[in-house]
């Protein structure tokens, strides 16, 4: 956004869905005490906490003080000593749920394992050991870059148990984007497994692993699961298979009682520029987000089988299939593999074969199911599901209304749930059983949450009008830093928009206090839900020896949300079918399959403002195949706008 005004919102959505009377009387929060909430979070937010905090986790010494600080560098639960592997399994043991499945596992190739909470207890406090043994200390960062198998879970939970901060590197990601991200967390350890299955074809891990250590010195042992079976190099004394591991690993492992502020975990994002960012979070804020939010959003009931499709990889697979879900003692689904594998009608099979009640998947997803058409739900059981979710990016009126009518069959409510890494946790969500949605809007805040909508110099903006979303008070689960750069935290979040916590996107508020997204202002795409930054894909493209410059823009793409588009100058000579492959194939590998070119597109020049900033504007209008209505009286060459517009598509 270029100036202070408002952003013109064109969307008009009128249709309003009450909650079912029956979803109420039964649901956590009922709509008496969701008002009480908003009140006493409103009067006294540290009480609201504090007393959710007591109630809700367990704490071996109970904090001192809720908050301390204003926002940015809000401290929360001081005093107190918490584990949020205990919270997540421990606590469940002296009760019948010792013998209830923290976590049902579907493989893509079909086999299952099932972890109960006794389970799930004995392989973390092994695996616990484990890295003890190998050297690893409260506060050593150990990356995890596994496929979704249940070693995954394992892992972080005994992360957590002895104090070590896991960085999760999502398996889409390319050797050097691991090298990156262990370089800038200095990691001491990796876990990862041989290989993944995607699509029935193997995803491999360990080379990709064993590329990246060339360049991230800071590693000093691998630890690999057997899952596919692949062939992989194993190192002498830097290289363990797991099982051997395991298989003399002592039982038993107490939790370590740390601080509430000690750092759980540090998930890297993109951001517009630079490198990715380490989005830091510490463990009972987190824990208390994570916990809270579960139960009211999800409406997580003891008996309910929940199923949240994100890989762990993300945000989501962290907050929801593994922190919220199990502190909340519920059962938790895990997937592996692809929803059209082996074919179309995998993810409704996983609903009918385990009777899933709660499904919390992203807008992304449902486009392709809507394309993929109704006869594959219709071919199985859905009349378990009671609850539905979406995340990831603003769903579009028509996709939300078919999630309602062929997954929901009109029966279900639609929670659209808005977050993002750096809230840690659900910021703004109906509650299944208080408030009426509509479809495309993520309706209101969460009771405590203060969100506004402003222009550039701050002013709170009346109904209606577009702006800059923000959020005015802190809250528990919000990051604390970006891993060892703590000014960046400050410069990305705090300095635009004075005194509040800047989300980057914009965001309209309707006359019902309603919440409407309306994407990123920044130069960040959100491809199939996840962000990328533009910056990023530009630096992979001139890395390459014939790219002199490249500029990047998003553009509206059927199933991703957005497309990545391309602009690309050579060195010298012309372009052709072969290059765009082999840019293609180069940026794959720099950063990984999720940031694959939809589209490039040969220039001879990229157009640009007198101070050289790229005008990115004009060439999403042009990436769209739309004509060019915006000001382009900077522009420096306009010659180039002509030639662009003739750019090939591809
Ligand atoms: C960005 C955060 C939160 C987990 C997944 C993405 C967009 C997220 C919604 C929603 C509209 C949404 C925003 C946000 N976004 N949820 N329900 N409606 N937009 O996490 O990679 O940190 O991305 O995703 O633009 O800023 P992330």
């Amino acid at each position: 956004m270029s100036s202070g005004e408002a952003i013109t919102s064109v969307l008009q959505e009128d249709r309003s869905f009450p909650p079912a009377a029956e979803f109420s009387e039964q649901a956590n929060i009922k709509p008496d005490e969701y008002q009480q909430m908003w009140d006493r979070a409103n009067e006294d937010s540290a009480g609201f906490w504090g007393d959710l905090a007591n109630e809700n986790l367990h704490w071996h010494q109970p904090f001192e003080t809720v908050m301390e600080g204003d926002m940015p560098d809000t401290k929360w639960f001081l005093g107190g000593k918490i584990n949020a592997s205990y919270n997540c399994i421990d606590r469940h043991l002296d009760s019948w749920r010792k013998n209830k499945a923290a976590i049902i596992w579907e493989g893509e190739p079909g086999d299952t394992r099932v972890l109960r909470y006794q389970d799930l207890h004995r392989e973390v406090c092994k695996f616990s050991n484990v890295l003890k043994q190998l050297g690893v200390e409260p506060g050593d960062r150990v990356t995890l870059y596994m496929p979704m198998i249940p070693e995954l879970a394992i892992a972080m939970l005994a992360c957590a148990r002895i104090g070590a901060t896991h960085s999760i590197i999502f398996g889409g990601f390319s050797a050097d984007a691991v090298a990156e991200r262990n370089n800038d967390a200095q990691s001491k350890l990796v876990v990862t497994a041989d290989a993944g299955w995607r699509r029935g074809k193997e995803l491999p891990l360990k080379p990709a692993v064993d590329e990246s250590l060339e360049k991230s010195p800071s590693v000093e042992k691998v630890v690999v699961v057997r899952r596919t079976g692949a062939d992989v190099n194993m190192v002498p004394d830097r290289d363990f298979w797991w099982h051997d591991l395991m298989e003399d690993a002592s039982a038993d492992c107490d939790a370590v009682e740390l601080d509430a502020e000690h750092p759980l975990f540090i998930l890297y994002t993109s951001g517009s520029t630079g490198k990715p960012k380490g989005v830091l979070h510490t463990t009972g804020g987190y824990m208390l987000g994570t916990t809270m939010t579960s139960k009211w959003v999800f409406d997580l009931k003891e008996d309910d089988t929940y199923w949240c499709t994100a890989d762990i990889g993300w945000v989501t697979g962290h907050s929801y299939i593994i922190y919220g879900p199990l502190s909340n003692g519920a059962t938790t689904i895990m997937y592996e593999g692809a929803p059209n594998w082996p074919d179309e009608g995998r993810f409704w099979e996983i609903v009918e074969k385990y009777k899933v009640n709660i499904f919390y998947t992203a807008p992304t997803a449902i486009r392709a199911f809507i394309k993929w058409g109704e006869e594959w739900p219709s071919k199985y059981d859905l009349s378990t599901l009671r609850l539905l979710g979406t995340v990831g990016e603003p769903i579009n009126p028509e996709a939300w209304m078919w999630y309602h009518r062929v997954i929901g069959q009109e029966a279900c409510p639609i929670v659209d749930t808005w977050w993002q890494t750096e809230t840690g946790g659900i910021m703004m969500s109906p509650l299944p059983g208080v408030t009426a949605t509509k479809p495309g809007s993520c309706t209101k805040p969460l009771p405590g949450v203060v969100p506004d909508i402003v222009t550039k110099d701050g002013t709170s903006l009346p109904d209606n009008s577009g702006g800059l979303l923000v959020m005015r008070k802190p809250w528990p689960h919000m990051l604390r830093t970006l891993y060892g750069d703590h000014q960046r935290f400050l410069d990305t979040y705090f300095s635009e928009i004075e005194g509040c916590y800047f989300a980057g996107d914009g965001a309209r508020r309707d006359e019902d206090g309603y919440y409407w997204i309306m994407g990123r202002v920044d130069d960040v795409l959100n491809v199939s839900g996840h962000r990328l930054s533009t910056m990023e894909v530009e630096s992979a493209l001139v890395a390459h020896e014939q790219v002199a410059e490249a500029a990047v823009v998003g553009f509206p793409h059927d199933l991703k949300g957005e497309g990545i588009c391309c602009f690309v100058t050579l060195t010298s000579g012309a372009g052709s079918e072969d290059l765009k492959q082999e840019l293609i194939g180069h940026v794959r590998k720099q950063i990984g399959a999720i940031a694959s070119p939809d589209q490039i597109r040969f220039a001879a020049a990229v157009p640009k403002t007198r101070s050289g900033k790229i005008m990115r504007r004009l060439l999403r209008d042009i990436a769209a195949g739309r004509e060019q209505v915006g000001d382009t009286t900077t522009l420096e060459d306009y010659t180039v706008l002509a030639s662009l517009r003739e750019s090939d598509e591809g």
